[in-house]
């Protein structure tokens, strides 16, 4: 296990975007490192809270986005939120409910959606985007 680092393949050039994508980060490490000390149980469980309510704001959010340009592949960047989505829901029950795994297994969600996510599914959507606005900018 090891701490987030933020990499260039990362940036999708949408401000509102990369700044959520940037928190999420910082929670990511706030978990790591609730994890690899003695913060106790309540600290990693209030982490795993936090991480998976403000990444569901944060779909929804990149959603709207998609809805308001007319992402081609809307449908299956959503499929991809709502696979992410429930896997966390489920790793956070299985947290509060004390069962062994929880909050490592919601790490590695946090890995996949750095490693695979962002930079395979929200960097193609931020470039359509502003090639989008740059379009209808020039008419
Ligand atoms: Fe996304
Ligand atoms: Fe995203």
């Amino acid at each position: 296990m090891e701490p987030f680092f933020w990499k260039p393949s990362y940036d999708t050039g949408l401000k509102q975007i990369d700044r959520d994508h940037h928190a999420i980060l910082e929670l990511a490490n706030t978990l790591y490192n609730a994890i690899n000390s003695d913060a106790g149980r309540a600290a990693v469980l209030q982490s795993c809270q936090k991480i998976v309510d403000f990444t569901e704001e944060h779909f929804s959010r990149e959603e709207k986005y998609m809805e308001a340009s007319d992402y081609s592949r809307i449908e299956e960047h959503k499929l991809e939120h709502a696979r992410l989505k429930e896997e966390a829901r489920r790793l956070l029950l299985r947290l509060e409910l004390d069962s062994p795994g929880g909050a490592t297994g919601l790490y590695h969600v946090l890995r996949e959606m750095f490693i695979e996510h962002i930079p395979q599914c929200d960097q193609p959507f931020g470039e359509f985007y502003l090639s989008r606005t740059k379009e209808e900018q020039q008419g």
